[in-house]
C-alpha cells in the first residue's frame, strides 16, 4: 500500500488533518505503519541534521564530496544548450537547512553571475536555516523558499523568459519511497517542468555490482552507536503525543534497522517490547482510536532503497526524464545523476 497519497479524497485542511489522517490510516493497517513526512517536525529535523554528521552515516559526506569535485561539470552540464542570455533557476525538493546545496549554488553563481533558488520542505525551520546561512554566505543568490509538501503541492515554479529549471532532489531522499510512489513523485516533479529543464537526482547505491560497500557499513548507517537515528525514530511517537493527544511511551519501543535484499532497501521498525495498547482521542479525522500492539510487533516507519545504476535509469525513464550523465564516488557508495525532462 502507498504510504502518500498523491489525490487525497478528502481536502487537507491543515498540517494537523494531515498527521490524524496519515496516523490514522497508517496505525490501523496490518502491518501498522506511518509515513515518512512525519518524521520531520522540527525536533525530527533537528535529529536528521545530526545523523547526517555521524561517523556511520557515510551518504551525505560522500554525496557532498561528489557535488565537491564536480560542481562545475554538472552545471555546465545542466545549461546546455541554454540560449545565450538564458540562466539555470535551481529548484529543491525536500531541501531541508540545504547544507549541501550551497556547493552548487556558489558554482552556479560563478558561471552565471546569479541564481534564483526555490527550496521546498515541510519544516519551515529548516527552510529558515537555509535561508540564511545562504544570504549570510553566498552572495548572488536570491531565495524564494516555500513550506509545502512536493508530494502533494506544486511548485513554486515562477518562470523567467528563457530560464531553464534544474531541479534538485538529492539526498537519497527518492529512496525513501516504494518503487510506486518514487516514480510518482517524479512524474508529479516531471508535470511541472518543460521539455529540456534539468534534475538532478543523489541515490545511494546498493551493496554489490562494482560498489564496495558491505551490509555491516549500511546497517550501521541506519542504526549508529551514538543511538541518533533511533532517537529521531522514536521521535515520531513524541510527535504524535504532542500533535494528536496520543499516549505513546516511547520507553515501550526500541528502533530496529534490518536490510532486506529482496526489496533492496534498510527497513526501519519500531518494535513494541511488550503487548500494550495506545489511545488516539477523537478529532476532526475520526472517533477515539485504540491500537494494540503485540509483544516484538512493530511499526514500519521508513524504507530506504539502494539503487543500481540501471535501475536509476529506469526510475528516471518510467517518469519521463532521460539520463544525461552521472557522477559517483571512487568507492562507488552513492551516484548523482542528471536528467533532461524529455
Ligand atoms: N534519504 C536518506 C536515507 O535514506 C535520509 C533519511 C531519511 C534517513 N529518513 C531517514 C536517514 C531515517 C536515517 C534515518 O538515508
Amino acid at each position: 500500500m502507498p504510504s502518500i497519497t498523491f489525490a487525497p479524497d478528502a481536502p487537507i485542511t491543515s498540517t494537523s488533518d494531515a498527521i490524524a489522517q496519515e496516523a490514522r490510516a497508517g496505525l490501523n493497517a496490518t502491518p501498522k505503519t506511518l509515513s515518512p513526512w512525519l518524521f520531520y517536525d522540527e525536533a525530527g529535523s533537528h535529529l536528521f541534521e545530526q545523523i547526517t554528521e555521524l561517523p556511520e552515516y557515510y551518504l551525505t559526506r560522500t554525496e557532498r564530496g561528489i557535488f565537491a569535485a564536480n560542481a562545475e561539470g554538472i552545471l555546465r552540464e545542466a545549461a546546455l544548450g541554454q540560449g545565450p542570455s538564458g540562466k539555470l533557476t535551481l529548484i529543491e525538493l525536500g531541501a531541508g537547512t540545504a547544507t549541501k546545496t550551497g556547493i552548487l549554488l556558489t558554482e552556479a553563481v560563478r558561471q552565471q553571475g546569479s541564481v534564483v533558488y526555490q527550496p521546498v520542505d515541510v519544516s519551515e525551520t529548516a527552510l529558515d536555516e537555509a535561508t540564511e546561512n545562504i544570504l549570510a554566505n553566498i552572495p548572488g543568490v536570491t531565495v524564494r523558499s516555500q513550506v509545502a509538501d512536493y508530494t502533494r503541492e506544486a511548485l513554486p515554479l515562477n518562470r523567467l523568459v528563457e530560464t531553464r529549471t534544474l531541479a534538485l532532489y538529492i539526498g537519497s531522499s527518492i529512496g525513501n519511497f516504494t518503487p510506486e510512489d518514487a516514480r510518482d513523485v517524479l512524474r508529479n516533479l516531471r508535470a511541472q517542468l518543460l521539455p529540456g529543464d534539468a534534475l538532478l537526482l543523489g541515490t545511494d547505491l546498493a551493496p554489490g555490482n562494482g560498489s564496495s560497500k558491505t551490509i555491516a557499513a549500511l546497517l550501521a548507517a541506519y542504526d549508529d552507536a551514538a543511538g541518533v537515528t533511533a532517537a529521531f525514530n522514536l521521535n515520531v511517537l513524541t510527535r504524535l503525543n504532542r500533535d494528536l493527544g496520543a499516549d505513546f511511551s516511547p520507553a515501550n519501543f526500541r528502533h530496529r534497522a534490518c536490510w532486506n535484499p529482496t526489496q533492496s532497501r534498510i527497513e526501519m521498525h519500531l518494535e513494541s517490547l511488550l503487548a500494550q495498547r495506545v489511545h488516539i482521542p477523537a478529532n476532526a479525522s475520526g472517533g477515539a482510536l485504540t491500537i494494540h500492539f503485540e509483544a516484538g510487533e512493530s511499526i514500519h516507519t521508513e524504507n530506504s532503497y539502494k539503487f543500481t545504476s540501471t535501475a536509476v535509469e529506469a526510475l528516471l525513464a518510467s517518469a519521463g526524464f532521460k539520463k544525461t550523465r552521472s557522477w559517483q564516488d571512487s568507492q562507488h557508495l552513492f551516484a548523482v545523476t542528471l536528467a533532461t525532462a524529455v
